[in-house]
C-alpha cells in the first residue's frame, strides 16, 4: 500500500502533469467526438424521485454570501426546498446550448471543457420531506434517486475519524469525480481538474448554504474506501473528493449496520471505449487514508505559508463601502454566471478588483484550514487595464490588504502567452494567479495536500468568479503554461508552483455599467 506521507507521487504527478509550450506542441491527442463520454450517471433502474423545482429567495447578497459563514454550532437542518436549491445552486442545469452534435448542459459552477465529472450524493437523517438515506442527485431530472435507505451518517462520521461537523450534520453532501469524464479531453491532468471543477461547485455550495443560515464545512479527511463503499461507487472509475457538513443538530447519528453491503446497481456506459491514465489512480492511491487514525492526525494545523512582507511599492485595496457594496441576492448572480468567452478590453476600477480579492479570500471553513482563515494558495495578479493601479504585476498581501507592485509594464502580450496563448487572458483587465509552495504543504498532508491545494483554489477561484458577476462583470477560469508563470513572477515567486488561474473583466457582449 501506497504511503501518504512520502509525498514523492504528488511531485511525480506534478511534473508529468505540467502544461509548457513543447508539451502542448508536441501532445498527439485529438478528440473522438463519437466517443464522447455521456455527460450524466445514470442508474436505469431507479426511478428518480423529483425535487421541488420551485426556487426560494434568500435575497441574501452574493457578495456577503461567497463572504461570511454560519457559526459552526447553530442549530439548523434543511428540508427538502433547502436541499433542492443546495442541489440546483451548485449543480443543477442552468442553461442549454445545441450544438450540431447535440446538446450541451452548462450547470451553475464553471467546469473544465464543460465535462462536469463531478457527482454529488447525499447522507442524511430524516428531513421534513425527506427519508433518510443515502442519494444520487440526478441534474438531467433533478432529482434524486435512492441509493440506500435509512440513516448512515454514522458511517461517514467513523469513516472522517469523528470529525465534529459530520457527527452533527443533518445532511452531508459527498462529492465525486469521474476520470474518464474528464480525461476524454484532459488526459492525466484531469486529477488537478477535480479540485478545480469541485473547487468551483463547492464555492457555489457555500455561498448558497450561507444564505439558507445553514453552517457548512469541507472536510477532505476520511477513509477513502469506506466512503467510496458507502456510495457504491467503483474506484477505478469514480472517487470521493470531498465531503461536505451542512446543518447542525445537537444529537448524534444513530449505529447503522457493521457490514456495508455492495448494492450491485447497473449504470449506463460513459463511452463505447476508455482510455487509462494510470498517473491519475496512483496518484489517488498515493493520497488516500486507510484508517480513522490516521485521518485524526492528517487534518488541522495547516502549515504556514507566509509570503514575506511587501519590498517594493505598495497599493492598499479600495473595496466598497456597505453602502456602495452591489447587492444582487446569491440565486440570481449564480443564474447568470457563464465563463466570458471574449473580454472586451475596457477597465474596471480599484474598488472593483478590491471588493472581488476582499471577499473572495475571507476564509473557506475547512478541516485542512486551521485555524481558520488558513490559505493554501498565494493570489498573483498581472494587471491590465484597472483605474487607480499601473499596469504591472502584482503579489496580494491578503493579511494587509495590499497588492506589492513587484514590476510595472504592459503584459497583455505575456499574459495571452501564459494563459496557453488563449486571447482571454491578454483582453481580461486582470489576471489573478493562484501559486502555492508545495513543499511544507506536502510535507505537512503528504500527497493529499495535493488534493486539497488543488480544492481551495478551485473555491476560491469559483469566489472570484461569483464576485465578478456580482458586479456585473465577467470571469473565466484559464489553463496555463506552469513553469513559466512561476518564472514570470520571479524571484517573488520562486519555489512556488502554479495552480489555478482566473481573467476577469468587462465581456465584450455587454456595455460596461
Ligand atoms: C478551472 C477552469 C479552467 C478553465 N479553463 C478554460 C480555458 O483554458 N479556456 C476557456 O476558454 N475556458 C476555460 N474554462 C471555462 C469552461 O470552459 C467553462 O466553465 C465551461 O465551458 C462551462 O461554461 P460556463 O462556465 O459558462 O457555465 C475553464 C473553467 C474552469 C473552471
Amino acid at each position: 500500500m501506497t504511503d501518504n506521507r512520502n509525498p514523492e507521487a504528488a511531485w511525480t504527478y506534478h511534473e508529468a502533469t505540467k502544461h509548457s509550450y513543447a508539451s502542448i506542441r508536441s501532445n498527439p491527442h485529438f478528440l473522438d467526438w463519437s466517443n464522447q463520454p455521456l455527460p450524466f450517471k445514470i442508474y436505469p433502474a431507479l426511478e428518480p424521485m423529483r425535487l421541488p423545482s420551485e426556487l426560494r429567495q434568500t435575497g441574501v447578497a452574493a457578495l456577503s454570501a461567497i463572504a461570511e459563514s454560519v457559526p459552526a454550532q447553530t442549530n439548523a437542518a434543511p428540508d427538502l426546498e433547502a436541499v433542492a436549491q443546495l442541489l440546483y445552486l451548485s449543480a443543477g442545469i442552468t442553461r442549454k446550448r445545441s450544438h450540431p452534435g447535440g446538446e450541451i448542459y452548462f450547470r451553475a459552477a464553471a467546469c473544465t471543457g464543460a465535462l462536469y465529472e463531478v457527482e454529488l450524493y447525499l447522507v442524511c437523517a430524516d428531513l421534513a420531506n425527506l427519508d433518510a438515506g443515502v442519494y444520487h442527485f440526478a441534474p438531467a431530472e433533478f432529482g434524486l434517486r435512492r441509493l440506500r435507505a435509512g440513516d448512515y451518517r454514522r458511517a461517514l462520521l467513523e469513516a472522517t475519524g469523528g470529525e465534529p461537523s459530520i457527527a452533527h450534520a443533518p445532511l452531508t453532501i459527498v462529492c465525486t469525480c469521474t476520470y474518464w469524464r474528464n480525461a476524454w479531453k484532459y488526459q492525466a491532468r484531469t486529477y488537478r481538474h477535480f479540485g478545480w471543477d469541485n473547487g468551483t461547485l463547492l464555492a457555489n455550495l457555500l455561498a448558497v448554504a450561507t444564505a439558507l443560515g445553514l453552517p457548512a464545512r469541507v472536510v477532505c479527511g476520511f477513509v477513502d474506501a469506506d466512503v467510496n463503499r458507502l456510495l457504491d461507487v467503483d474506484p477505478q472509475r469514480e472517487v470521493a473528493f470531498s465531503v461536505v457538513a451542512l446543518g447542525y443538530t445537537a444529537a448524534l447519528p444513530p449505529q447503522v449496520p457493521a457490514e456495508i453491503s455492495p448494492l450491485h446497481l447497473e449504470t449506463v456506459p460513459l463511452s463505447q471505449r476508455k482510455v487509462d491514465y494510470p498517473l491519475m489512480r496512483e496518484m489517488h492511491a498515493a493520497s488516500s487514508l486507510d484508517s480513522a487514525e490516521e485521518v485524526e492526525t492528517w487534518r488541522k494545523h495547516t502549515p504556514t505559508t507566509n509570503i514575506s512582507p511587501p519590498a517594493g511599492p505598495i497599493v492598499s485595496l479600495e473595496p466598497f463601502s456597505d453602502g456602495e457594496m452591489p447587492r444582487d441576492p446569491i440565486e440570481q448572480v449564480i443564474q447568470r454566471r457563464g465563463s466570458t468567452r471574449k473580454f472586451a478590453r475596457s477597465p474596471i476600477t480599484l474598488p472593483q478588483l478590491s471588493t472581488m480579492l476582499d471577499r473572495a479570500t475571507r476564509g473557506v471553513p475547512a478541516d485542512f484550514l486551521d485555524p481558520p482563515g488558513a490559505q493554501l494558495n498565494d493570489l498573483y495578479l498581472i494587471v491590465h487595464a484597472v483605474e487607480g493601479l499601473s499596469p504591472g504585476a502584482y503579489s496580494f498581501h491578503r493579511g494587509r490588504g495590499v497588492l506589492e507592485c513587484l514590476k510595472r509594464g504592459n503584459f497583455r502580450a505575456d499574459a495571452g502567452y501564459l494563459g496557453l496563448g488563449q486571447d482571454l487572458s491578454a483582453d481580461a483587465a486582470v489576471d489573478i494567479f493562484f501559486l502555492a509552495d508545495l513543499r511544507p504543504i506536502l510535507q505537512r498532508f503528504g500527497n493529499r495536500g495535493y488534493r486539497v491545494v488543488q480544492l481551495e483554489a478551485g473555491i476560491l477561484g469559483g469566489k472570484l468568479y461569483l464576485a465578478a458577476y456580482a458586479q456585473r462583470l465577467g470571469a473565466t477560469g484559464l489553463t496555463f503554461f506552469d513553469d513559466d508563470v512561476t518564472r514570470f513572477f520571479s524571484p517573488h515567486a520562486e519555489g512556488k508552483s502554479a495552480i489555478f488561474l482566473v481573467a476577469v473583466g468587462h465581456s465584450a457582449k455587454h456595455k460596461p455599467v
